[in-house]
C-alpha cells in the first residue's frame, strides 16, 4: 500500500489543530459530510458587524479533515462574510503547502462546511431560505466538488464530463472513465450523492463512456 506523504504544515495543523470545539449559541452552524469517505465536519460561527468574530469546528474524519478545518477557520477568522465565502478549497490547500490528490476532497468538505455555516447565519438573520435554482450551471458547480483522486483535480476540469442535461427532474450525464480505473466506483458514487441531494432532482442517470 502506498504511503501518503503530508507537508509539514498539514502535520502541524493535524497535531495541534486551531479552533477545535463548539460554540454554544452559535450565530451560524453546519454539519456536512463527504460522500467520498463518509467523514463529517461541523462549523460554528459568531458574527459581529458582518465579520466572523469567532469560529470553531469539530472533525469526525481523517488527518486532512482536521488540518483543513484548522487552516480554514484560521483563514476565515476576522474576515467579512463576503471575504470568508470567497475562500476556496484551493486557497486552503495552498496555505497548507499542498495535499495528496486522494485527500483533496477533505478540503472541499471543510469549505462546504464554512459556506453552509455562513448560509445558516444569513438565513437566520434574513428569514429567507436561499435555494439556488437547479440548472446546468448549478449541476456543473456541484460536479466540481467531485475530485478525481488520481490527480486531485475536479472531474469537470479533468474533462471527464462529456454530456450533461437536466429534464423534468432527471439529470443525464456521460462520464469518461476507463473500465479498469481503480477510482471508477468511488467517482460514480460521489456523483450520485452530490447530484441526488440537489433540490428538484428525482433521478440521476449516468452513462460511463471510455473516451
Ligand atoms: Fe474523509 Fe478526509 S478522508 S475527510
Amino acid at each position: 500500500m502506498a504511503v501518503i506523504r503530508y507537508s509539514e504544515k498539514v502535520l502541524e495543523h493535524f497535531r495541534n489543530p486551531k479552533n477545535i470545539g463548539l460554540i454554544e449559541n452559535a450565530d451560524g452552524q453546519s454539519t456536512v459530510g463527504s460522500p467520498a469517505c463518509g467523514d463529517q465536519v461541523s462549523m460554528f460561527l459568531k458574527v459581529e458587524e458582518d465579520r466572523i468574530a469567532d469560529i470553531k469546528f469539530l472533525s469526525y474524519g481523517c488527518a486532512s479533515n482536521i488540518a483543513t478545518g484548522s487552516i480554514i477557520t484560521e483563514m476565515a477568522k476576522g474576515k467579512t462574510l463576503a471575504e470568508a465565502k470567497a475562500i476556496t478549497w484551493k486557497d486552503a490547500v495552498d496555505e497548507l503547502g499542498g495535499l495528496p490528490p486522494v485527500k483533496i476532497h477533505c478540503s472541499v468538505l471543510a469549505i462546504d462546511g464554512l459556506r453552509a455555516a455562513i448560509q445558516d447565519y444569513e438565513e437566520k438573520t434574513t428569514g429567507v431560505k436561499s435555494e439556488r435554482k437547479v440548472d446546468e450551471m448549478a449541476i456543473l458547480d456541484e460536479l466540481k466538488k467531485v475530485i478525481y483522486p488520481k490527480n486531485g483535480i475536479n472531474i469537470v476540469d479533468t474533462n471527464m464530463i462529456r454530456y450533461l442535461s437536466f429534464e423534468e427532474g432527471t439529470i443525464y450525464i456521460e462520464v469518461s472513465l476507463e473500465e479498469t480505473d481503480v477510482f471508477k466506483q468511488n467517482v460514480l458514487e460521489e456523483i450520485y450523492e452530490h447530484l441526488e441531494a440537489l433540490p428538484g432532482v428525482d433521478k440521476v442517470e449516468i452513462k460511463v463512456v471510455e473516451y
